[in-house]
């Protein structure tokens, strides 16, 4: 039995996914982190007979509980730290929170190497932003230019999202996009352009009515290709994503990108 804590339990995310652990029954959610909900139990905070795990208002307090898997799902200014803790107390990491950058990672892949651990890091846990990634890369190898549009919903504060920052930098392994004309020399506002992320022009649309999407628009002479991600107002889609990423992160060390580097594409 993999005992779990789980920073974020009461979060739209997090709570779908506290409903997943438990129907596991090779995974045991042992402890929870809640600053409003702290000293409540999750079985009456989410209405889960059977769902003992406290909550506690820091990470530092919810892993004085013994357990092997830490789950981070709060927030991108409270994840770096509570992954770092859970690190040095000879925990896993499975991270969900998005926001984090690429030096972020490379100061926990320290860290998780100095101490032995596997860190899983998935910008999006659901099977079809998974498949997205696989089939952008296979694009980018024959397709040299490209761009992102990246949809989230108007609350959403970080851009662009963990999806798109992990499409990025996995299609920037597969080659830099070729540019027409460099940002640098648009006439009009350099923004119009977008980010540079990771060598790909990103594009932040946050509005009301979307909640998380991504295009990937590949352009050659007279063709042209869009690969498209949307998910729906649930969190149902990215639970089965992390369950996998719970059960698989004890057998890596260091930092490992994507959920397809545990599954069998
Ligand atoms: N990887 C994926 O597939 C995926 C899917 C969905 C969302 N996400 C990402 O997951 C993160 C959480 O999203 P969400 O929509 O679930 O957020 P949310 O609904 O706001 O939930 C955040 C959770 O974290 C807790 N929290 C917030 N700040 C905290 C802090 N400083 N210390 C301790 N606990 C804190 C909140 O409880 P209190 O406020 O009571 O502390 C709450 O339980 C975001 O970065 C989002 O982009 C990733």
């Amino acid at each position: 039995m993999l005992k779990v804590c789980l920073a974020g339990a009461t979060g739209w995310a997090g709570s779908e996914l506290a409903r997943g652990l438990a129907t596991a029954p090779d995974l045991a959610l042992v402890s929870g982190v809640s600053r409003s909900l702290a000293g409540k139990v999750l079985a009456d905070v989410l209405q889960v007979p059977g769902l003992a795990a406290p909550l506690f208002a820091s990470a530092s307090e919810a892993l004085s509980v013994p357990c092997d898997v830490f789950v981070e799902y709060t927030k991108p200014a409270s994840a770096k730290s509570n992954i770092q803790q859970a690190l040095e107390r000879g925990v896993h990491v499975v991270v969900g929170t998005s926001g984090l950058t690429e030096q972020d990672y490379a100061e926990i892949d320290l860290k998780a190497r100095q101490h032995q651990r596997g860190v899983l890091a998935c910008g999006n846990f659901a099977l079809t932003a998974v498949l997205l990634q696989r089939f952008a890369e296979y694009a980018a190898k024959h397709l040299p230019n490209w761009e992102i549009v990246d949809y989230g919903s108007g609350t959403k504060v970080d851009v662009p999202s963990g999806t798109v920052r992990e499409l990025a930098l996995r299609l920037s392994q597969v080659r830099q996009p070729q540019v027409t004309v460099s940002p640098d020399r648009a006439v009009g506002p350099r923004e119009s352009r977008g980010a540079t992320v990771s060598g790909t022009q990103v594009h932040s649309i946050r509005l009301p009515g979307h909640v998380l999407g991504v295009d990937v628009v590949y352009g050659m002479p007279d063709q042209t290709l869009t690969l498209r991600h949307q998910a729906g107002s649930s969190a149902r889609p990215y639970v089965d994503g992390a369950l996998l990423a719970i059960r698989k992160v004890s057998g890596l060390v260091g930092v490992h990108r994507g959920l397809d580097s545990v599954l069998d594409l």
